[in-house]
């Protein structure tokens, strides 16, 4: 039914060339590379306690240094040079904002920010900064996190005050990345802080991250003059398992509760009915005026994309009665997710055309493989990642036909600038361009980086 065999298309006249304005970065997360959790004022997360919790995380491990960008910044931006980026997104610490969640403003912790954001303005390099990227303040959390209504109006304070700050300088936002990460994988899967298992607990969550979004949108505008502000989002193309009627109906009904629950109020539509009606019992109080407040317009949405879902009719599976069915023939990468690029194609077409986004950006892609570490070659170090630079070379041509089908699709971002905190998975997993050795934090560029500077530098694939 599907083609299980990813290639390179070969199909276009283009050269695998893309826009004149193409829009070429890469991607990080505060606590997943700062490191310097104690330093400068800044307050707990809920990562740190979480990842500090027995069990939460393999081998133990912590953001405690990371790969200690906070204090090899600048290092770290000749880094982006020598890729040639000309976007790099970023988020910011909460935590050291307000370490009490909300009141006192920590002047350090502005401070960071703003030499980060000079740095890379004199560089050449467009900041993108990302407000919410998991790291919540463990003082919000303590008093009920985002399943307190009042998270909200917290993250509305912080958006004033990293906006007043920077908005003169950063003309790219995203709100909130991933919210069905925070609310379904932090509340009811449990895999992430703060760890519960509590369907109810992470529809409130969605509910609380879509308001705070909300709220946030109109403040950025008022302190960052002509910028473009937006949300990211990871969608979950959902294909159904076979052709059975059965199978296509658990696919809308996944497709519901992972892309319209958040797609639908976004844009203006509330909670997809189909689903209220399966969760009844479980659904959040919603109040009048909170459907106007989430559908605040937006510049444009930005999509992270891995791999799809491929779903069955699960009669044992009580809400939803969906199940997850392993594409047999796909290659999987150290995730053990699938190799899907057609997945990506699907949703840069999907999703503009069953709602008003405007412009897209592709804010994460990437894969996790287990690298060997650098080694010599004619002198210098490097890093034989082919699998990933493979990864890359198929999802980057899948959105490249996904433009010339007339996709709004204006940039992407790779996931990640290097190597990192993978949250649960620790320094387990490995998804940079470029590889970082967490006991002398070498940063070695890996082929696959080499290879997507040709390609910056190219602004098309055909690339050796
Ligand atoms: C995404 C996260 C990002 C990283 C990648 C692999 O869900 O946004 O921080 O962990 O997955």
């Amino acid at each position: 039914m599907w083609n299980c065999v990813p290639t390179m298309s070969n199909t276009s006249n283009t050269n695998h060339r893309f826009p004149d304005d193409f829009v070429w970065g890469a991607a990080t997360a505060a606590y997943q590379i700062e490191g310097a959790i104690d330093e400068d004022g800044r307050g707990e997360s809920i990562w740190d306690r979480f990842s500090h919790t027995p069990g939460k995380v393999v081998n133990g491990d912590t953001g405690d240094i990371a790969c200690d960008h906070y204090h090899r910044w600048q290092d770290d931006i000749q880094l982006m040079r020598r890729l040639g980026l000309q976007a790099y997104r970023f988020s910011v610490a909460w935590p050291r904002i307000l370490p009490e969640g909300r009141g006192r403003i920590n002047e350090a912790g502005l401070a960071f920010y703003d030499r980060l954001v000079d740095g890379l303005l004199e560089a050449g390099i467009t900041p993108w900064v990302t407000l919410y990227h998991w790291d919540l303040p463990q003082v919000l959390d303590d008093a009920g996190g985002w399943t307190n209504r009042a998270t909200a109006d917290a993250f509305a304070e912080y958006t004033e005050a990293i906006t007043q700050r920077l908005g003169d300088r950063v003309k790219h936002w995203i709100t909130l990345n991933e919210p069905w990460c925070s609310s379904f994988l932090s509340y009811h899967i449990g895999e992430h802080a703060p760890g519960h298992k509590n369907f109810s607990e992470a529809l409130q969550a969605v509910h609380t991250l879509l308001l705070a979004h909300g709220k946030a949108v109109p403040i950025v505008r008022r302190n960052s003059p002509g910028a473009q502000v937006g949300i990211t989002l990871n969608l979950s193309q959902a294909y159904p398992a076979t052709e059975s009627a059965a199978d296509q109906a658990a696919a809308r009904r996944y497709d519901g509760y992972f892309n319209r629950w958040f797609l639908d109020p976004l844009y203006g539509r509330g909670y997809p009915e189909d689903i209220v009606a399966l969760y009844s019992d479980v659904m959040p109080p919603i109040e009048a005026g909170d459907f106007q407040t989430i559908a605040a317009p937006t510049d444009f949405l930005g999509l992270n994309y891995y791999s799809p879902s491929f779903i069955h009719d699960n009669p044992n599976d009580p809400l939803l009665g969906v199940g997850h069915t392993r594409l047999e023939d796909a290659e999987y990468t150290a995730m053990n997710w699938a190799i899907y690029p057609q997945g990506l194609y699907d949703q840069l077409l999907r999703v503009p055309r069953d709602y008003p986004t405007g412009p897209l950006y592709i804010t994460e892609n990437g894969a996790a493989y287990d690298d060997a570490p650098p080694q010599a070659v004619d002198g210098e170090l490097r890093v034989d990642d082919a699998k990933r630079t493979h990864y890359y070379a198929l999802h980057l041509d899948a959105a490249r036909r996904a433009i010339e089908a007339e996709s709004p699709l204006k940039g992407y971002f790779a996931w990640s600038l290097m190597d990192n905190f993978e949250w649960a998975f620790g320094y387990a997993k490995r998804f940079g361009i470029t590889y970082v050795d967490y006991q002398t934090q070498q940063r070695v560029l890996k082929d696959s980086g080499r290879w997507y500077s040709r390609v910056i530098a190219a602004n098309a694939l055909d690339v050796e």
